[in-house]
């Protein structure tokens, strides 16, 4: 991969890269067809990193379907698959980790220790091996798209991150290989995440802008759906992931919820229209 990715650069090709870890649904094939529009080649990797999940999490039985996932990768164009083994990924005796300090710790990170030690370390070695001149990741992880965009900045990696957006279920239920863990009834009691953000932007919309009354109204929401068990709601600051008291600038709103025993996350973005001004737009 290094030799032909080394190829691509020598004839002045702009590369994407599209990681992942598989299990490929129609977010995943939004990253590759924006990739598309602006990088050729495109090259996507797939690789379940154990070292992302935690001692009690779900590596084990995390969906995998290598087959119909070549042939999607095929289908949307994908010029070359990284697909590496984990021991040649992390042979005996690996010990180097990239630690994003502060926003590690946070959110996701508190929830799951260790969590963003491992999606930064393998990262960074995706963007190693490819050294792409774009790479792109799903806004659904708001969290770790921010992470890794900060890791490129202090590394000062010649890659772009490019974060797109989520794209969801028309029922409003963000796309995540983990949905496949759903049975009928927990699917359609996940719908009540997107709806907790939906009326947390009704509120936003209405000129609430205080932290405080907006996770009122998440919980309010998130409450009243008994298969939902509430991780975190939160009010962020879009950069540093710190809280927020109101929104008066770029924010997220987020969100990780059980439904039965599968953790969900989900956000909303919220901006101001042009800087300093009142009204915000907002990105579900
Ligand atoms: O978002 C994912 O699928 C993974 O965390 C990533 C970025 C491919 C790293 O393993």
């Amino acid at each position: 991969m290094k030799e032909k990715a080394r190829q691509a650069r020598a004839e002045n090709r702009i590369i994407g890269l599209v990681p992942t870890m598989g299990a490929l649904h129609d977010g995943h094939a939004s990253l590759i067809a924006r990739a598309k529009r602006e990088c050729s080649p495109v090259i996507a990797s797939i690789f379940v990193n154990p070292k992302q999940f935690g001692p009690s999490e779900d590596f084990a039985k995390y969906p995998r379907s290598f087959e119909t996932d070549c042939e999607k990768l095929r289908q949307a164009g994908v010029d070359a698959l990284l697909a590496p083994e984990a021991a040649e990924v992390y042979p005996k005796g690996f010990s180097t980790y990239v630690h994003v300090e502060g926003l590690s710790e946070k959110l996701e990170g508190r929830s799951r220790p260790g969590h963003f030690r491992g999606v930064s370390t393998v990262v960074l070695k995706l963007l190693e091996i490819v050294q792409p001149h774009r790479a792109y990741f799903g806004r659904k992880d708001a969290q770790q798209a921010r992470l890794i965009t900060h890791m490129a900045r202090d590394l000062n990696l010649d890659s772009e991150i490019v974060v797109c957006p989520i794209v969801r279920e028309p029922d409003g239920l963000a796309l995540s290989s983990r949905n496949a863990y759903l049975n009928r009834e927990e699917r359609k009691a996940a719908t009540v995440l997107v709806g907790a953000l939906q009326a947390a932007k009704q509120e936003l919309g209405a000129g609430h802008r205080d932290a405080l009354h907006l996770a009122s109204t998440l919980r309010r929401k998130l409450d009243s759906e008994p298969l939902a068990a509430v991780d975190y709601a939160a009010v962020v600051d879009a950069e540093s992931f710190e809280p927020v008291v109101r929104v008066s600038c770029a924010c997220y709103v987020l969100l990780a919820v059980f439904i039965g025993k599968t953790r969900l996350i989900d956000n909303l973005y919220v901006e101001p229209k042009a800087p300093g001004s009142d009204e915000l737009v907002f990105h579900l």
